[in-house]
């Protein structure tokens, strides 16, 4: 699931090899230096597989330079954590009426983890360690892990995970509760919101683009004063909720394009309590490992095509700007619907391309087609 040496662990590596100079870093110096350090054997391949993956030169950038600079300065330094104690920090105990939202492993065997992935942990644990909360609003394209990472981020700290949708009338004030008037008093029945809010937790509002400009004023409030006050609760006389000081609330957003018709961009004194984070697409290399993670019996041929069409999809959409998103899960459909009989063609068209039908986009379909003729000769 996780790699046991972190990206940032890998380039710290290799700077130290970088700094003692001389000719270009070697994959096996890093492999040596990470027995040595962590115990931990990680193959020559791997080591020069992963610097591809962040998109790194292995053999460092300051090779035949004098004197690298940071050991020229001289002056104080700023004392800074590193990020893998941030990335997890202690949960205190969760209260049993929520802890069956914790998320469980199994959803997580083909997760792979990037390096976005510990920036939204960093966000997430400021606030519970230091009193200054961050209020993550992760965007991208739809189909970049936005919505799993968070879920992803609530299972590797163990904290139960809260998922609201959001859209056009979204009313914070009714996730709170259900009054009813019994025998002329109003009687308050807490929602699971409630409950969540008042032990460790993350909850997420998804698509808060969605939400009109108007509803999301109670967002700020929330926010601000990390509290909200029910009318209806202690027989109407009003109550106020504190958040539980490792409660975590986070947002997801798709950016407004055409494709994403009705969005509302949201106010800056909404935008303004929150910190940002884009993501990014998924890697070739990314894509690879969870479709072998989900499908581990799938043959390396096979995945290779798999992966060969999804790029050659995308791809497509991005260069005749086709109106639709294309995910890992689309991919997924289409081999799980292979795997259990369909034809190669069935698969293809129920599990992906006639998607397009479903955006007017009937033409583009022949072109998916053409994509997969070329990959897959008996469909030739
Ligand atoms: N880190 C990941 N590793 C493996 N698969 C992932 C990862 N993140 C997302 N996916 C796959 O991509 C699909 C879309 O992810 P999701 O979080 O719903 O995207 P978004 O919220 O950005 O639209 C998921 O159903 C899952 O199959
Ligand atoms: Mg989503």
């Amino acid at each position: 699931m996780t790699s046991e040496v972190s990206n940032d662990q890998l380039m710290e590596v290799r700077k130290q090899i970088e700094l003692k100079g001389g000719s270009p870093v070697r994959a096996w110096q890093i492999k040596d230096a990470i027995a040595k350090k962590w115990s931990i054997n990680l193959d020559e391949s791997t080591i020069r597989g992963r610097f591809i993956e962040m998109d790194q030169p292995l053999s460092g950038k300051n090779v035949g330079a004098a004197k690298p600079k940071e050991e020229e300065d001289t002056g104080p330094k700023t004392e800074r954590q590193h990020i893998d104690n941030i990335v997890k920090v202690k949960t205190s105990v969760i209260p049993e009426n929520i802890k069956s939202e914790i998320p469980r492993a199994e959803e997580f065997i083909d997760y792979v983890e990037r390096d976005i992935d510990r920036r939204l942990a960093v966000h997430y644990n400021i606030g519970p360690v230091t009193g200054r909360y961050k209020y993550p609003i992760t965007q991208g394209k739809q189909g970049t892990g936005k919505t799993y990472s968070h879920k992803y981020y609530a299972f590797r700290n163990g904290l139960p995970f809260f998922l609201y949708s959001c859209y056009e009338d979204f009313k914070l004030a009714k996730l709170f509760g259900d009054k009813t008037i019994k025998n002329g008093s109003i009687q308050f029945q807490e929602s699971m919101f409630v409950r969540a809010i008042q032990g460790p937790c993350v909850i997420l509002f998804d698509e808060i683009n969605a939400v009109s400009n108007a509803n999301s004023f109670d967002f700020h409030a929330l926010l601000q004063n990390r509290e909200l006050f029910t009318n209806d609760a202690n027989d109407g006389q009003g109550r106020i909720y504190k958040l539980h000081p490792e409660c975590r609330i986070g947002f997801a957003q798709n950016p407004k394009s055409a494709k994403y018709i009705g969005g509302h961009i949201k106010p800056s004194n909404f935008l303004g309590r929150c910190t940002y984070l884009t993501y990014p697409e998924f890697k070739k290399a990314e894509i690879k490992t969870a479709i072998s993670r989900k499908f581990p019996k799938l043959v390396d041929s096979d995945l290779e095509k798999f992966v060969k069409y999804y790029f050659a999809v995308i791809e497509t959409i991005e260069r005749s700007k086709i109106p639709v998103d294309i995910s890992i899960r689309q991919i997924n459909n289409v081999i799980d619907l292979w795997v259990h009989g369909l034809s190669i063609k069935d698969a293809l068209e129920d599990g992906l391309s006639s998607i397009l039908e479903a955006v007017s986009q009937p033409k583009a379909k022949e072109s998916f087609f053409r994509l997969a003729q070329a990959v897959w000769i008996e469909l030739m």
